[in-house]
């Protein structure tokens, strides 16, 4: 033991990751339970008028509403905090009503938003279909492109808006050097950073201003719930974010929150653990003859493998490939799954996979997904927590299919 932990008392924020993850934003009721308490409750009381108008004109500390804040969020919202290192944080209903908060509560028409064409299909219907509607102006881009950025990002430029790696096709945007070009125009930075996860990737130290989550994935990664956050700056959160929230609604219940909470205290060890899935899995596919190409941001043949090992701390919990066949030779090799599950989701404790062009990226146009590379035999594999030569052998045999 040194004399530093002999004497000190550790604040909160000086603990390591994992014990943020377990303990981070706990706070106990007058029962002194063990686990976190869900105030399942949309109200709350006074104890007199006067206290009621207080609390209205925002001098009392206490909550009003849970559509406002409510205890269990609060909690969740401070262990987010706590991990990402923010200032201050919103939790939301869905990982969209996140994106569409991000990106509603700042902008006005006449604004102009950059955004590459790699996106989740309903991240680029809010901004290809819903932001124009509103008089704001968009540039969609190859985000990989760092000349492209410098060429899009203008005067009128409010913020700009990324995933990294993108969904479905792994692509690894530059954060710092995205948010240099931003700042000299004074936009913001949204990254939303599902794919990377709060424990790989920290985009706030990169220089981004505004980190957006769908919980749904990794954080909850046990496929029980929905949810997301957004965290930022006190300054971003509490005067731009959390009034459009207020009086739009899209508030996370406080069982999801819970939910959430019991999430977190296992997030370092599950995506470690599906990490270690991943880099085994697609150095299998890698050597497959049924594979076509595979796409993982921890193997040295990722066309940006030198980004993302500066900015992520391992390759992920994904693994995009191309089967060797077309559509139906495709749908194949998912029909002869036996262990691994079709399925639209990601980061669960179970194996999912996904085939994106005919589900999650059906939105999106013929070209865009040409362009993406999002191709009739792409492949995207979320690696969960199974013995991993229990899912080789799945993959092993379902791909044999293709070696015929
Ligand atoms: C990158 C990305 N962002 C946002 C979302 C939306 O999250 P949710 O389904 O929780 O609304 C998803 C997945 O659905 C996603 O993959």
């Amino acid at each position: 033991m040194t004399k530093d932990t002999e004497t000190s008392r550790k604040s909160a924020a000086d603990y390591r990751p994992a014990t943020k993850l377990v303990r981070g934003g706990t706070k106990r009721s007058q029962f002194h339970e063990t686990s976190e308490a869900i105030f399942m409750n949309s109200g709350f009381v006074y104890d007199s008028a006067e206290q009621a108008a207080g609390s209205f004109k925002g001098e009392n500390a206490g909550y009003i509403y849970s559509r406002y804040a409510n205890p269990t969020l609060s909690m969740f919202e401070e262990r987010m905090i706590l991990l990402e290192g923010a200032e201050a944080a919103r939790a939301t209903a869905s990982g969209m009503a996140a994106v569409n908060g991000a990106l509603m509560s700042q902008l006005k028409a006449g604004d102009h938003v950059v955004a590459p064409k790699a996106l989740f299909g309903s991240c680029l219907y809010i901004i290809e279909t819903i932001l124009p509607r509103f008089g704001v102006n968009i540039t969609l881009i190859d985000g990989t492109d760092i000349d492209q950025w410098r060429n899009a990002i203008r005067p009128e430029t409010a913020c700009v808006f990324f995933e990294t790696p993108s969904n479905p096709a792994l692509e690894i945007m530059d954060i710092a050097a995205i948010s240099e070009l931003a700042h000299k125009v004074g936009a913001k930075v949204i990254v939303d950073n599902v794919f990377a996860t709060p424990i790989l990737q920290k985009p706030l130290e990169l220089g981004a201003d505004i980190v957006v989550y769908s919980a749904t994935k990794h954080i909850d990664g046990q496929g029980r719930c929905l949810g997301g956050v957004i965290l930022s700056t006190e300054e971003f959160v509490e005067d731009t974010l959390a009034p459009y929230l207020k009086h739009t609604g899209p508030a996370l219940s406080p069982f999801n929150a819970w939910t959430l909470l019991k999430g977190l205290e296992t997030l370092e060890m599950r995506v470690e653990r599906q990490c270690d899935n991943a880099e085994k899995i697609a150095d299998f596919l890698g050597d497959h003859p049924g594979v076509k190409r595979v796409v993982y941001p921890g193997r040295d043949d990722h066309p940006q493998a030198a980004l993302a090992r500066k900015q992520m701390a391992r390759g992920s919990t994904l693994v995009s490939f191309e089967v060797n066949g077309d559509q139906q030779g495709t749908f194949d090799v998912l029909n002869r799954l036996s262990l691994i599950d079709i399925s639209n989701n990601l980061g669960d404790a179970k194996s999912l996979v996904t085939h994106p062009t005919t589900t999650t990226h059906s939105s999106v146009s013929d070209a865009t997904k040409e362009e993406l590379g999002i191709t009739e035999s792409m492949l995207r594999l979320s690696v969960g927590l199974e013995d991993v030569d229990d899912l080789i052998d799945d993959l092993g045999y379902a791909l044999s299919a293709q070696n015929r």
